[in-house]
């Protein structure tokens, strides 16, 4: 009822601000909204703030984040062109995955970013935003790459999972995958 309300994406931010119905928040630093274009084609969606995200409060401004920008770089997109999110708002103690009931409390705020964005297509970035982005449990390297319709909020998207940058950091061979990715996300934004 608190996401729905929010009419904007800074009231939104402010009703994550004010919410404490996620346990993460005691621990972190900062919120960690988005970073980004308020409104944007696309949409990139991530699974938690990690520590440089906590102490900045914006998603992927670490390592992982610096790989992820090459990466747009590459398929002529700057951060102007894009809105960046994870599926929580908090950092979890020491990085580990969030806990099924820390990710069901911030998720209404998720779906009301997303009707918010108004994103044309969506991209999960590893394993742990793609099943709760995409609804479904199979793992990364049989999920990634394949486009599918989701329903989030109100709005129904084509959504892609692709390898997370941090895994692609500890797994260089990875990246020809991932160049993969890149090229469909491409091929459906330039149409
Ligand atoms: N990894 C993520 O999934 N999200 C971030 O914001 C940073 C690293």
């Amino acid at each position: 009822r608190i996401a729905r309300k929010a009419e904007s994406l800074e009231a939104l931010g402010d009703a994550l601000a004010a919410f404490d119905g996620c346990t993460l928040k005691a621990t972190a630093t900062k919120l960690c909204f988005y970073r980004g274009a308020p409104t944007a084609r696309l949409m990139l969606i991530g699974e938690a703030p990690g520590r440089e995200e906590d102490l900045e409060g914006k998603p992927f401004v670490g390592r992982a984040g610096q790989l992820l920008d090459k990466m747009l770089k590459a398929i002529d997109l700057t951060e102007a062109d894009v809105h960046i999110a994870n599926v929580v708002y908090w950092r979890p103690p020491g990085n580990r995955t969030p806990t099924p009931q820390e990710t069901l409390a911030c998720r209404p705020f998720l779906e009301r970013q997303i009707e918010l964005v108004r994103p044309q297509f969506i991209v999960a970035l590893g394993g742990s935003a793609a099943k709760e982005v995409l609804g479904v449990s199979d793992g990364i390297m049989r999920l990634r790459g394949k486009w599918r319709d989701i329903k989030i909020g109100n709005i129904t998207v084509p959504a892609l999972a692709t390898l997370h940058p941090a895994y692609l950091l500890r797994t260089p061979d990875a990246k020809q995958k991932a160049w993969l990715d890149l090229l469909a996300i491409k091929a459906r934004l330039d149409g």
